[in-house]
């Protein structure tokens, strides 16, 4: 939904509320109540987290997948019921599509290494777009530096939105694979997935989604999406770090070699000979992050029980509302105002560099992040070095929003 949609829309949803379910917002920080606005880099945990990351430890704590004894059963259903949580909440058809690894940045890597790389011929192509993040960038420099694979760079617009007729045109023969993500976390940009998943495709071409993003601002139906990969990170959808996931389409899965080599991935290992187990535990090497599987399990349970229009209602009413106050200023300036965005302002400031920024208004207890936010190639397209970034969860607030403008007020002062 637009932020102008959203500021029409009734709110029916309580960030009070769930704001209480978080511990941690309770808190001070340099005596000012904390204002945290840094939820793109990792959001915080509710209870509901927290007590199954207790529980997982303290009361039902064994490895998974091994043992014939209650605690090794028991975590073992905790943690395959946490697999078929991130298949409901992704809509994938069975829990076996989902495979569990550290993060998205495992993900990709994931993608790259056992789907791509023995694909990839010198010469053949991979669809980027410049938003990208450096995770679902760097794998496939290996392939350009290992293999000759090339990568295309799908442009944007001034105002951070992808330029659809760019992108069709990249679209080719040699192309192999589009790699991209479903909204930036540098800009909030949300890409328009479902089109240009129907245009990859018309072409024969698979498409993976980066949703580290996107997985906590759109609720993606991969189903819908008919994406042919979903790559999402548990720390940002306020569970545990250590922990996401991949969503892959069965049929690629079942023609997928395996990732790294260990313990529970094998049918049998001979002195000669070794044959891997089905997806998804082919990809599955070692013990898993057991209790932070769980605890994703319970952060998508949790997401999944809010009243989710309402919930995005509020998010868009918190960007509208940050554009708006910013737009009273002529010394702040916005990077990336398409409608089509989720709740992330990045800007720059006259006269004072992102660093200096953030260190500053962090004494007001206002915690955001500058850098390049792990998007390089997008500074360079926009000629900065870094940008100051505040990027919002369901539990901030318009008053959040407030204390942001007073402490870039005081900022101002201090640089102008
Ligand atoms: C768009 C995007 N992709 C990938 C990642 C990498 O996620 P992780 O570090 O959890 O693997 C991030 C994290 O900032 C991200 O925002």
């Amino acid at each position: 939904m637009s932020a102008d949609a959203a500021l029409k829309t009734p709110l029916a949803f309580d960030p009070l509320k769930v704001r209480a379910e978080f511990p941690i917002l309770a808190r001070e920080v340099y005596g000012k109540p904390l204002v945290y606005l840094d939820n793109a880099a990792s959001a915080q945990k509710p209870e509901a987290v927290l007590e199954a990351l207790r529980r997982g430890y303290a009361e039902e704590y064994a490895n998974v997948h091994r043992g014939l004894h209650f605690l090794s059963n028991r975590s073992t259903e905790r943690y395959e019921a946490a697999r078929a949580s991130i298949a409901r909440f992704l809509n994938a058809e069975r829990a076996e599509e989902i495979i569990f690894t550290s993060g998205s940045t495992d993900a990709l890597n994931l993608v790259a290494s056992s789907w791509a790389e023995p694909r990839i011929k010198a010469g053949d192509e991979i669809v980027l777009t410049i938003l990208e993040h450096h995770s679902n960038i760097v794998p496939w420099h290996y392939l350009r530096e290992r293999h000759g694979a090339v990568l295309k760079w799908a442009p944007i617009h001034d105002d951070g939105s992808l330029d659809m007729e760019a992108f069709e045109k990249l679209l080719t023969d040699r192309t192999k694979l589009v790699a991209i993500t479903h909204m930036s976390n540098a800009l909030g940009t949300i890409l328009p997935a479902k089109e240009l998943i129907a245009m990859a495709h018309a072409r024969g071409i698979p498409v993976l989604l980066d949703g580290s993003q996107g997985a906590v601002h759109l609720r993606p139906d991969v189903r819908d999406l008919d994406v042919d990969f979903y790559a999402i990170t548990g720390h940002k959808l306020y569970g545990p770090s250590g922990i996401g996931a991949l969503y892959a389409k069965r049929e690629h899965l079942d023609a997928m070699r395996p990732y790294r080599g260990g313990g529970e991935m094998i049918r049998e290992v001979t002195m000669e000979t070794v044959t891997y187990a089905d997806p998804p535990h082919r990809f599955e090497a070692g013990t898993p992050p057991i209790v932070q599987a769980i605890g994703l399990g319970a952060a998508l349970d949790w997401m999944m029980a809010l009243d989710w229009p309402a919930a995005q209602a509020h998010e868009a009413d918190l960007i509208a509302y940050a554009h708006e106050r910013f737009g009273q200023f002529n010394w702040l300036h916005p990077l990336g105002t398409t409608a089509e965005k989720g709740a992330i302002l990045s800007f720059t400031m006259d006269g004072a560099h992102p660093h200096d920024i953030s260190t500053f208004i962090d004494r007001q207890g206002v915690a955001v992040r500058a850098g390049h936010h792990c998007a390089q190639p997008l500074m360079d397209r926009y000629d900065v070095p870094a940008t100051t970034r505040a990027s919002f969860a369901l539990y901030n607030t318009r008053e959040d929003v407030d204390r942001l403008m007073d402490a870039l007020l005081k900022c101002r002062e201090l640089f102008a």
